[in-house]
């Protein structure tokens, strides 16, 4: 470490001698990253330390902090770059080696000594995988997604990675898109609680706190509503729908504090996300008075070219920085390195904006503690990963977060001892890669228990087990996931070899008193660029599932998937269905533990699941219409009514919901209600259920949805228990965004209220607002 750096300031004027002192205050200390401070700082003393910096540094300083590339091999370019100040950022580098090979050139060898942040995209987990987004939605249980993001933070941050991108908090109401496994699923609502819940997980109760990372809420916005559910494409979102659905866990995610935002890929209503000034500035800084940062998707700046937004790379800088990103994600080079100075001396930009936006990046920086803590201990990093308290977390949340679908007869839970030879089938059945579900890179694969694995820890000679995968399934088009992060695909099956496994999977099914069946997609079918045109069981999955149903022994079907399929066949033929989702290091084991009963379901489904792709797009929270009651009844080949409606999941027990109370009838706006109710567990085991609590307004200066969810919790009764759950609407609740006005209203109207265990919910009251 250079003692000199500052030297030369100590000659200059008193003033300068106090901007000595500050910046003195950021020098880093070679201190290993044992992060960061025990209470917020203050943010005037954080800013005045940026601004001390800011003040310091040469325009091409300034423009670096702005540029940030990925690395996914050691090069020497990239070395050059961060030696010379050119660069603010690095994703993709997770060796924790590497990591303070990269922050030693950036604290030691530039000139102010500015640390590098460490972004990666930790979506659900680091070492201990946790289940996918979606999956963490199910449990609608807020405290589970905070818990995990706590975890994945701790991991993520002992290896040097500062800064997560996410939570993904796209609402998505078409499963053709295969992001959807990203996000919390079709609404607002319930996705607003889940971005909350995930951002106090990885930033803790502020911005530095210790073992916590900076999160960034993505895709900012839209990105879900992608025409066709493909990927990447445009989308076309009316500003009501987009106030009052898409931007609303945004919203919740920026009061919940959170550090930054990344813009989205989509052309919004003929103006890219990344261009978007409206999106980027009037909303986020003006409106909801975000104060954090902007990163770009990446290369999505370059590509305001491809959209046929911008002229070239220049303009593409020029319209980014303007719209309000602070900071350019890329592969090879920034448009901003390449165009910011230059349009700072064509006078279309000021020092000052530059300034504006370098500091909301130092300012993260500082408070990460990165300038006292630039490095980390290689040695906690391991043992920090190795936690075994972190995989009995991944456990639990896939218990917490499977939903039963079926369970005609009560098969489930299976009782140990009445199955002596078992067939465990499917692609999937012993698949680590795809129990672990899409964006995981850094799993331990060889640890991850597979279904057939907790099949056989739970019953180990209790019982026969055997396997066969019976089919193999495969995307028609290779995912570029799988070339960048080298998955071997097997090789592919001969017809004849097909036919054969076929049958040794249905002879084994035949000589078994019970089938397990784990169908579904493989990971890369599921995730970025894994759109989909049909809803199908991919390959042979649904022949292996009728020839195997067809042997007429009990079979179970756990379905390993990120979007809702097409289980239309299975849903009359087969007894019990377990969504598992994508469930992660533990899922095996979890699946064993719910299938016997020693852990029992109670996920709910956080989006509709429509019968066939042909009902896309279906959600609960549809607009009254003209006749409302055959709204079953809007297509003649098969019923407008989904598979299982949103919020659904069954139990091993069975739950009453009964005396619905409102304190008042009638309330002015800005007054609240109490609502409650009483829920009952009429059998004799302990399970939870999900009250959740729906709206209606029946008129007002809009139409409004059928339904809005507006409440939830999710409770555990021991056997046999009643409890009485309280939920409060109040402005929040029943103020929308009207059209009429161009504004937040909460009008005189009536009000319809359910509670229940789904969007059903058949327990009903009313209430009035008046003025
Ligand atoms: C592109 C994806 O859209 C985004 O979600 C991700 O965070 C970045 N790449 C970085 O990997």
């Amino acid at each position: 470490m250079k003692t000199h750096r500052h030297l030369s300031l100590k000659r200059k004027s008193l003033s300068n001698v106090l901007l000595f002192v500050l910046a003195l205050t950021v020098v880093p200390l070679t201190l290993s990253q044992t992060p960061s401070a025990t209470a917020p700082l203050d943010d005037a003393a954080v800013r005045q330390r940026a601004d001390a910096l800011l003040r310091q540094m040469t325009l091409d300083e300034k423009i670096g902090q702005l540029s940030q590339l990925f690395d996914f091999r050691k090069e020497q370019a990239t070395d050059d770059a961060v030696a010379k100040g050119q660069l603010g950022s690095l994703l993709f580098v997770t060796d924790p080696a590497e990591i303070n090979r990269l922050q030693h050139l950036a604290v030691d060898q530039t000139r102010l000594h500015i640390p590098l942040i460490f972004g990666f995209d930790v979506i659900h987990g680091f070492r201990t995988i946790f289940p996918v987004p979606i999956a963490m939605a199910a449990s609608w249980d807020p405290s589970a997604a905070t818990k995990a993001q706590t975890i994945a933070a701790k991991e993520a941050r002992s290896v040097g990675i500062d800064w997560a991108f996410a939570p993904m908090l796209d609402i998505a109401r078409d499963p053709r898109w295969g992001r959807i496994v990203e996000g919390a699923g079709e609404d607002p609502y319930l996705g607003s609680a889940m971005a909350a819940a995930q951002v106090r997980g990885f930033q803790g109760d502020y911005i530095g706190s210790p073992d916590h990372i900076l999160a960034c809420m993505k895709h900012f916005a839209g990105y879900g509503a992608a025409v066709g559910g493909r990927d990447y494409d445009e989308a076309f979102i009316p500003e009501t729908l987009l106030y009052n659905v898409y931007l609303k866990p945004f919203h919740a995610a920026v009061k919940a504090g959170i550090g930054s935002a990344m813009s989205a890929y989509l052309d919004l209503n003929d103006v890219p996300a990344t261009g978007n000034r409206w999106l980027l500035h009037d909303v986020l800084r003006d409106d909801w008075k975000f104060t954090g940062f902007v990163v770009s998707d990446a290369n999505s700046v370059k590509s305001l070219q491809n959209h046929g937004y911008a002229k070239d790379v220049y303009e593409s800088a020029l319209y980014a920085f303007n719209a309000g990103v602070n900071m350019e994600m890329a592969l090879g080079f920034t448009a901003y390195s390449k165009s910011l100075a230059m349009a700072v001396e064509r006078k279309q930009i000021t020092v000052q904006q530059i300034e504006d936006a370098a500091r909301p990046i130092l300012e993260m920086k500082i408070r990460l503690g990165l300038f006292e803590h630039p490095y980390v201990d290689e040695a906690r990093a391991r043992q920090v990963l190795a936690s075994p308290e972190h995989r009995i977390a991944s456990r639990l949340a896939a218990e917490r977060t499977a939903v039963l679908l079926r369970n005609e007869g009560s098969l489930l839970p299976l009782k140990k001892n009445a199955y002596k030879k078992i067939a465990v089938l499917g692609p999937l059945a012993d698949s680590q890669v795809d129990t672990l579900g899409s964006w995981v890179f850094q799993q331990d694969l060889a640890e991850t228990i597979t279904v057939l694995a907790g099949l056989r820890n739970k019953l180990g000679a209790q019982a026969e087990l055997s396997y066969a995968p019976g089919v193999q399934i495969r995307r028609k088009i290779p995912s570029f996931f799988d070339a960048i992060f080298n998955l071997k695909s097997q090789p592919v099956w001969t017809p004849e070899q097909s036919k054969d496994e076929m049958s040794k999977a249905v002879t084994l099914a035949n000589s078994s008193d019970l089938t397990i069946l784990v169908l579904g997609e493989a990971q890369n079918m599921s995730g970025e660029a894994a759109s989909r045109e049909s809803l199908d069981l991919p390959g042979d999955e649904e022949n292996l599932l009728e020839a195997v149903a067809a042997t007429g022994k009990p079979i179970v079907l756990v379905l390993l998937n990120g979007r809702p399929l097409n289980i239309k066949w299975a849903a009359e033929h087969v007894l019990a269905i377990l969504d598992a989702w994508y469930p992660g290091t533990q899922g095996g084991n979890a699946v064993a533990n719910l299938l016997f009963g020693d852990a029992i379901p109670g996920g709910k489904l956080p989006i509709t699941w429509p019968r066939d792709v042909g009902q896309i797009p279906i959600y609960y929270a549809h607009n009254t219409t003209q006749a409302p009651e055959n709204q079953g009844k809007r297509y003649w080949d098969e019923e407008s009514t989904p598979l299982y409606p949103f919020g659904y999941g069954l139990s091993y027990s069975n739950f009453t919901f009964s005396n619905l109370k409102l304190s008042r009838s009638e309330i002015t706006p800005g007054e609240s209600i109490d609502v409650s109710v009483d829920v009952e567990n009429t059998d004799a085991s302990a399970a939870d259920e999900v009250a959740q609590l729906y709206i209606h307004q029946q008129y007002g200066s809009a139409s409004r949805p059928v339904r809005e969810l507006k409440g939830f919790e999710r409770i555990t009764l021991a056997a046999h228990e009643k409890k009485t759950v309280h939920f409060s609407l109040g402005n929040d609740e029943l103020t929308y965004w009207s059209k009429a006005t161009k504004s937040w209203v909460e009008e005189p109207a009536a009000f319809d209220v359910w509670v229940g265990p789904d969007s059903n919910a058949s327990l009903h009251a009313n209430f009035n607002i008046r003025h």
